[in-house]
């Protein structure tokens, strides 16, 4: 059987989660402190893949480079893609081919979260050898998704975030392919927004009367591409932790399912779990409630933050209310200052989004 390859998509622009993206690829942006882009070279890892392409953009490409490095980490080889611009899903796969050739691969979007991993989708596609598998799940607001609709076992249509659209089942951003892919991408002309999309290069798998078979999802899946589903996939994430302490605790309560880093020091406080302490992270005097994550090197005085991720290197002081449902970048300090006139002051990137009390 020729070995499947993986593909995996962290080219693009981020613009939804700017300013956290703007420096950084939104693939890096951690949940559970770490990379999304590291559960999906999981996933590929854990089905059997050894060789996976990893597409990247010009921007953010070097970054992805060093943190992900050869793959040794992840027991894979990776290989580094580069696309020029953004011009589409399908556009990347034609970008890969040189490295594809002709074997069949597992294509995964570089922000997406599957919960149940890639094995059962690997096995199905092993046994069926239909010409190309996408998975699907119901969603309630299907018009910003591919949609797809079904004729028992067969997909019969593909739309592209259709205003209209025709059922709920989603396309989720993992997807298996035979090489015929590439002639559907060059059959294909751009969409509306100016991409070659690899939702029409699937519909004309199913206008050639190729096979194009469904699978539904079991389990959760996100796509990590805005606020509230980064702070969703991090609580599921954090959900699955097993309790372990390996910072320092002084005077101080770890309750439940937490895990602290190495490195990291409590003094007078109390964490409730589930939740991550990055390594050299300091917390003195605060709470720390479920489903948070502290980056590294982060120091948290005197305050109280739930359902929230911090970065590497912020710091929150002294605050008087609880921080909630928050996502802090790298080095944002928050902090209550004491000098007159009293008033609020603020020093904040483009595009940011501030909720005061
Ligand atoms: O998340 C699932 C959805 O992903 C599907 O339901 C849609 O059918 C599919 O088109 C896709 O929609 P998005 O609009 O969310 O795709 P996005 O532009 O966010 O790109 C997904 C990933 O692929 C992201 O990690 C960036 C990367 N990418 C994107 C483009 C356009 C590339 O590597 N190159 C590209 O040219």
């Amino acid at each position: 059987m020729t070995p499947l390859k993986g593909l995996i998509l962290s080219g693009g622009k981020g613009t939804r989660l700017r300013p956290i993206t703007h420096t950084s690829a939104k693939q890096l942006v951690p949940v559970a402190n770490r990379p999304v882009l590291f559960y999906g070279i999981d996933a590929m890892a854990k089905a059997g893949i050894e060789e996976i392409g990893i597409i990247i953009a010009p921007e953010t490409g070097e970054e992805i480079k060093e943190v992900a490095g050869d793959g040794s980490a992840f027991g894979v080889k990776i290989t580094y893609i580069l696309q020029d611009e953004p011009a589409g899903l399908a556009h990347a796969v034609l970008t890969a081919e040189p490295f594809l050739k002709d074997s069949p691969f597992v294509m995964y979007l570089g922000d997406n979260l599957l919960q149940g991993g890639i094995d059962d989708l690997v096995a199905a596609f092993r046994s069926n050898e239909p010409d190309a598998l996408i998975l699907l799940t119901p969603v309630p607001d299907p018009e910003h998704f591919g949609v797809a609709e079904l004729d028992g076992d067969r997909v019969v249509a593909l739309a592209e975030k259709p205003p209209e659209p025709k059922t709920n089942l989603a396309l989720v951003g993992v997807y298996m392919f035979t090489p015929l892919i590439h002639d559907a991408a060059r059959a294909i002309e751009p969409s509306a927004r100016g991409e070659l999309e690899i939702t029409d290069a699937i519909q004309h798998l199913v206008d050639t009367d190729k096979r194009v078979e469904p699978h539904v999802v079991q389990g959760w899946w996100k796509d990590t591409g805005r606020l509230d589903d980064m702070l969703e996939a991090n609580r599921l994430i954090l959900d699955r932790f097993e309790r372990r302490v390996d910072g320092e605790l002084i005077d101080s309560q770890v309750e439940g399912r937490v895990v602290i880093e190495a490195g990291a020091t409590l003094t007078r406080s109390t964490v409730r779990g589930p939740a991550i302490i990055g390594a050299g992270a300091n917390l003195t005097d605060c709470y720390i409630g479920p489903y948070t994550a502290i980056g590294e090197d982060c120091v948290v005085e005197k305050a109280e933050v739930e359902h929230s991720i911090l970065l590497t290197g912020s710091s929150v002081h002294d605050l008087d209310g609880r921080m909630e449902s928050s996502l802090l970048g790298r080095n944002v300090h928050i902090r209550r200052s004491s000098g007159q006139p009293r008033a609020f002051r603020f020093m904040v990137g483009d595009n940011s989004d501030i909720g005061i009390l």
